[in-house]
């Protein structure tokens, strides 16, 4: 199994570093793994001038799968958007042809306390989030900056899908619901978009090869009001990439923090990125501080996805429930009397949980 491992910026070596530690350890005992690492991101630019590197796309294009920490940072702020640190994520996600993210939101038991909603809204919370990755307003030309006929600066993106890209993301998403609760809900905003119109049109003769699946479909104002109103009605989002990038930030917090989650990008094989979906976070970057537990959970989403490893990953999620329920937490997820670690020390834990 060959990963290409790309910690990026911020508290992105941190973290990284821990996730590499958890597969080592299952590499010692007869995992075999195969690791390099390349820059990203803003790290990219500094080490070759672009924040996808040449030898970084090579390597992540000849690995079976990809661990990303996170990129960005204030530094790089200033840049021309071509060599911004977030261009180095996008096109990697083009290049690879990730077009399927699953974004998922599981509450532990052990953090219901934590979530900013009451316990009994957010208890036994378990979604997943099937986010479009590689069209909609991310990648739609034209797109741009001008001057109009009145002398004004306008701005304009351009929301567009053509109906194999909604086909074959809505397939991953019925997919990805056989295998859970067999409830799909497709967000999208019908009422006012073409595109939205296409998206449900296609999404309804999809399901048809799935007809075990309940499938719904609700606009987005209203999926944004129902996850906080009763999250618990959900099993499977299947959105498009601006609606996914949105709804997905607003999932993780109902699960208290945003630095447990991990999430998997895949392409029409079972290569895939792993990343958590927190960001670089800057402010508390290389201090320690940082909560890994959501790049290990990517890990093993990874031997799931990608390597169709259960019993690997399967340990790695049991390793992670096992320290919480210890009572060892990092800074975003403390509770009174826990265990209060760094981001070192929760990757050794979680490795001594193996
Ligand atoms: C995410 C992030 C990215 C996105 C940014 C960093 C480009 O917010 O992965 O959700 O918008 O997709
Ligand atoms: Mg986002």
């Amino acid at each position: 199994m060959k990963i290409a491992v790309l910690p990026g910026d911020g508290i992105g070596p941190e973290v990284t570093a821990q996730a590499v530690k958890v597969l080592r350890a299952l590499a010692r005992d007869g995992l075999s793994l195969e690791m390099e690492e390349a820059p990203i991101g803003g790290a990219g630019y500094d080490a070759a001038g672009d924040p996808l590197p040449e030898a970084t796309l090579r390597l992540a294009q000849a690995a079976d799968a990809v661990l990303l920490g996170a990129v960005g940072g204030p530094k790089y702020d200033t840049l021309a958007r071509p060599l911004r640190p977030e261009q180095g994520l996008l096109r990697i996600r083009k290049e690879l042809n990730l077009f399927a993210n699953l974004r998922p939101a599981r509450l532990y038991p052990e953090l219901a306390e934590a979530s900013t909603l009451r316990p009994e809204v957010v208890s036994g919370l378990d979604l997943m989030i099937v986010r479009e990755l590689t069209g909609d307003l991310y990648f739609g030309e034209p797109r741009g900056i001008h001057l109009n006929a009145d002398g004004e600066r306008e701005a304009y993106n351009t929301m567009r899908y053509a109906e194999s890209e909604i086909r074959r993301v809505a397939h991953i998403g019925f997919q990805i619901a056989m295998k859970r609760g067999k409830k799909l809900c497709s967000v999208e905003k019908a009422n006012v978009l073409e595109t939205s119109e296409l998206w449900r049109e296609v999404v309804i003769e999809v399901a048809r090869e799935y007809p075990d699946v309940a499938l719904s479909h609700m606009y987005v104002d209203n999926a944004a009001m129902q996850l906080v109103r009763n999250p618990k009605q959900f099993d499977v989002i299947l959105t498009g990439n601006i609606f996914g990038d949105i709804l997905s930030d607003e999932a993780s917090m109902l699960t208290g923090s945003i630095g447990m989650l991990g999430s998997a990008s895949l392409d029409a094989t079972s290569k895939g990125m792993y990343e958590p979906i927190h960001g670089s976070a800057p402010d508390i970057a290389g201090q320690d501080k940082a909560n890994p537990l959501a790049t290990i959970l990517s890990a093993a989403m990874m031997l799931r996805y990608t390597f169709s490893h259960d019993e690997a990953a399967n340990r790695i999620e049991a390793s992670v429930s096992k320290v919480l329920a210890k009572g060892m937490r990092t800074g975003d997820i403390a509770t009174p009397g826990c265990t209060l670690l760094g981001c070192a020390a929760m990757g050794d834990a979680v490795v001594a949980a193996l």
